[in-house]
């Protein structure tokens, strides 16, 4: 892999710049899977050294622009980062991409992870394309269906832990130390360095302009590291001359990080628990402190958001033609939040990631459009007969 000797921001953008151009004609060419991901275009910035790499290829994923979320967040300027785009359906590809290759260099015999769903579906696919024997532990009764079948039919080992998924992670924590196998939770730092990759290409995707704010659904806090490690590293480096502010949102049933920024930061929590976004249903984030860095390195915020307002926000996401799964529709969510609370000044400009697509938890959008309610989208079962079908068109 040919990499870029001079460091400089400028040189490097330079370089960025042109791999991002020639990605698209990369793309479906034999062995253009490195050239055509949107996380090894900044290689200089993830993982040193050289050897083979698996590619999907990943990243790559688009910022819309919905008047219809902005009017619902409260922002004029709102982007929407949507990491649902990625291969498997999530971001996390793009720290599995690297992970995965930094264990097929050091010579792993087997993987693992535990999962709320999506790490598993991505560490399956990518084991899978490295030939892999690949383990995975997930709660029982506590994952969402589509994530559940991608672990399965990716081939992974996929085992039901009667346990939340704080359990799921110190069985295979301890799984993997005596076992051998290699552990590729966040808690591995390439996965962190592949996450990076979600902030400087949207940094990219703007002309290397930062927004005033990127807000991002947390959990174990992965991504709340990786953001700031992404932005403080682009700034040293000259990529950007100004940090955004990262707001992190959790639900408020699986709110530790946002009751520990409440006192600053002084004291850690652990909670059971409790929310209908089952990918941040996180008690103890196991990136705290390296999250709890990150947000003072950015002025950072962290809010949380109950239930209700995750769905509301995600009816509104849905219905823009955009959809994605519910934890993800927290970060609209908690723009909205702190734009209500004048943290967010409403002429600022926003970027929201949304983290996985809509298709993750189809039983959530069911269970939400058939229940009554304003704004909901029942389907309406019918006699295979016009007649049926033109009363409905007149009532409507
Ligand atoms: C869709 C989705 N959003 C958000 C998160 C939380 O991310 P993090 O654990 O990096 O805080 C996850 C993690 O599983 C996820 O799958």
């Amino acid at each position: 892999m040919r990499q870029c000797p001079d460091r400089s921001g400028h040189a490097l953008r330079a370089v960025f710049d042109r791999r991002a151009a020639a990605a698209s004609l990369a793309r479906g060419h034999a062995g253009g899977e490195v050239a055509a991901s949107g996380v090894w275009r900044f290689r200089e910035l993830l993982l040193p050294g050289t050897g083979p790499t698996l590619a999907h290829p990943e990243g790559d994923t688009p910022i819309y622009r919905r008047e219809a979320v902005s009017r619902f967040a409260g922002v004029a300027d709102l982007g929407l980062k949507h990491e649902g785009q990625n291969p498997t359906g999530s971001f996390k590809d793009r720290g599995m991409t690297v992970a995965v290759t930094h264990a097929v260099r050091f010579g792993a015999s087997a993987v693992a992870c535990a999962s709320t769903g999506n790490t598993s579906a991505s560490m399956a696919a990518y084991a899978a394309h490295a030939g892999l024997p690949a383990l995975v532990f997930v709660p029982a009764g506590k994952i969402a269906a589509g994530k559940l079948a991608q672990a399965v039919a990716y081939g992974a080992r996929t085992l039901l832990v009667r346990g939340d998924f704080d359990a799921c992670l110190r069985l295979c924590r301890e799984a993997s130390e005596k076992l051998g196998v290699t552990l590729l939770n966040s808690i591995n730092p390439w996965r962190i360095e592949g996450q990076k990759t979600i902030v400087l290409e949207m940094l990219q995707q703007r002309g290397w302009q930062p927004p005033d704010w990127i807000a991002v659904p947390a959990g174990a806090l992965g991504n709340t590291s990786a953001f700031g490690k992404a932005l403080i590293e682009a700034r040293e480096l000259g990529l950007i001359d100004r940090v955004p502010r990262i707001a992190a949102i959790q639900a408020a049933g699986a709110s530790p990080f946002a009751r520990s920024f409440k006192t600053g930061f002084r004291k850690r929590y652990r909670v059971a628990a409790e929310t209908v976004a089952t990918a941040i249903r996180i008690g103890d984030p196991a990136s705290h402190d390296r999250a709890v860095w990150s947000i003072r390195e950015t002025r950072g915020v962290v809010e949380k958001v109950t239930d209700a307002e995750i769905l509301a926000a995600k009816a509104v996401i849905d219905a823009a033609g955009i959809g994605c799964e519910p934890a993800s529709a927290a970060s609209v969510a908690g723009v909205r939040k702190l734009v209500r609370t004048g943290v967010i000044g409403a002429g600022e400009s926003v970027v929201a990631v949304l983290t996985g697509h809509v298709l993750k938890d189809a039983e959530i959008v069911m269970k939400y459009h058939t229940a009554p309610g304003r704004g909901r989208n029942r389907p309406l079962e019918i006699d295979a007969d016009l007649r049926a079908v033109a009363r409905l068109v007149r009532r409507s």
